[in-house]
């Protein structure tokens, strides 16, 4: 299958490329060489930067797969271990390598005690994602950077171990506790809770619900093929910076509202309209209102336009998870309220904006005891097995090419550089100061 394109008269035929599920692209990597245009797509809606085998997502029927396997089933039946092993080495692990794996991920937990008293410089009202950033991307000034197979391995297995605990111990930090150490004999979400719940003076035991809701959430956010954060590792790791570089720049990306920083923000929301009377209608209609700003957080997908699969689940799981505990959160019903009455408006049907996943995974967050600025990190977890693996599928990929996209300028065209006359004195003979412009 060949794709033609008529420019300017002439005809060029480019490569179409098919993928597993019948996906079509254009090859369009000779665009430029042969017809001396670019393709333009500002925020990519239509661009594929590469070519994967990690997730699949058809957005129009809300499906969405690891590896080949239904979220559906892994969510209902996978450890995030499991998860992290699909993801990154490419197939289910078997019990001698989930062992292996998993005892790895235990006995990397440690952050280097330097590490450590870099918490204390920050302000304790530092976001902790902007701490998260800075100490993955430190991990990289205490381990070796080698592109050699079984050092990149240790370094994968190395920022998984250490991030729950660089992401507790910012926690701790932000409500002012000691720090609380992992533990060996707990799996990878008992330690994260065992970190961010202890207290030393009382013994703390996992409670088995928390738990369940916590390797849920971690396994639903675990990849989403070609979205912004995962793109940009992608592309930071194109120019051979290291994984803990790109990893911290993907932290970066994801802190942003329109992205994972929704979490927070729609559990803000929903506070605002618990706070004002609960006029469902009014927001809705601020929503529609194009001389607003505000937009449905939480509402809203580049790609699935009919419903988001994690957005499903996680509505059953904070149902179930309320009641297990015996929560009563209104945000649940204010939020159930506000989902009604924006799918009934014509606006939200047109447009298809359906609730996504960061919709109801913060009333699971807040139910676990954790306080909203908490919420992104809590995604950017459950996201590293997925940039780790697209980082890794991108660098030994050979037909990988640095990121470096192209633009149409449209500035001002070729004019002489007239420089400052700064010899001109003025009338008391004192050189004349330049204006000040835009401040
Ligand atoms: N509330 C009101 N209007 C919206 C919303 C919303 N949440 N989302 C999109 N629209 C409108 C938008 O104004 C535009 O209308 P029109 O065609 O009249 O100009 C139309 O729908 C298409 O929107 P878009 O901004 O072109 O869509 P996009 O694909 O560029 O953006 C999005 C996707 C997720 C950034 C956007 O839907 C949004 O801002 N949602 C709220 C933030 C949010 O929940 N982000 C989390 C995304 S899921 C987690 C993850 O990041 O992976």
């Amino acid at each position: 299958m060949d794709a033609k394109l008529i420019l300017n008269g002439s005809e060029y035929e480019f490569p179409v490329i098919v993928g597993t599920e019948n996906e079509v692209g254009i090859d369009f990597t000779k665009l430029r060489s042969r017809t001396g245009a670019i393709g333009l797509d500002p925020g990519f809606g239509n661009t594929g930067s590469c070519t994967s085998s990690i997730t699949f997502i058809d957005g129009e029927k809300g499906i969405l797969r690891y590896r080949g396997y239904p979220i559906e089933e892994v969510a209902e039946s996978a450890s995030f271990e499991e998860v992290c092993f699909l993801l990154i080495f490419g197939h289910l692990p078997t019990p001698k390598e989930l062992f292996a794996f998993r005892d790895q991920l235990t006995h990397h937990s440690m952050i280097h005690e330097s590490l450590k008293n870099f918490f204390e410089d920050f302000p304790p009202t530092a976001h902790p994602m902007m701490i998260l950033s800075a100490m993955v991307a430190s991990l990289s000034a205490f381990y070796p950077r080698s592109v050699e197979p079984r050092e990149v391995d240790l370094n994968i297995v190395r920022l998984l171990a250490k991030a729950k605990t660089i992401a507790a111990f910012s926690f701790k930090r932000s409500i002012g506790q000691p720090f609380v150490y992992p533990r060996n004999d707990l799996s990878y979400t008992e330690n994260f809770l065992h970190m961010l719940f202890a207290v030393p003076a009382e013994p703390y035991i996992v409670s088995p619900v928390v738990d369940r809701a916590l390797n849920l959430l971690l396994i639903l956010h675990a990849d989403h093929e070609q979205n912004c954060s995962t793109a940009t590792v992608r592309v930071v790791g194109s120019s051979q910076a290291n994984l803990f570089a790109s990893v911290s720049a993907g932290i970066s990306a994801l802190w942003g509202p329109l992205h994972g920083g929704a979490n927070q923000r729609v559990i803000e929301m929903l506070e605002q309209i618990r706070d004002d009377g609960m006029d469902y209608r009014k927001y809705v209609n601020l929503a529609k209102d194009k001389d607003s700003s505000f937009r449905l957080m939480g509402f809203g997908h580049r790609v699935y336009k009919n419903f988001d699969p994690r957005a499903t689940i996680l509505k059953k799981a904070a149902d179930e998870m309320l009641a297990e505990l015996g929560i009563d959160d209104p945000l649940l019903e204010i939020a159930k309220h506000l989902e009604e009455v924006a799918l009934e408006d014509e606006y939200f049907l047109e447009r298809k904006l359906y609730p996504n996943v960061d919709f109801y995974s913060g009333i699971l967050y807040r139910a676990m005891g954790l306080p909203t600025d908490m919420f992104t990190v809590m995604f950017a977890l459950g996201r590293l097995p997925g940039w780790i693996a697209q980082w890794k599928e991108s660098r030994e990929d050979p037909a990988a090419r640095i990121s470096r996209p192209r633009q149409i300028y449209l500035g001002e065209a070729l004019r002489p550089f007239e420089p400052l006359d700064l010899r001109a004195k003025s009338p008391e003979g004192v050189p004349t100061e330049p204006e000040l412009v835009g401040v």
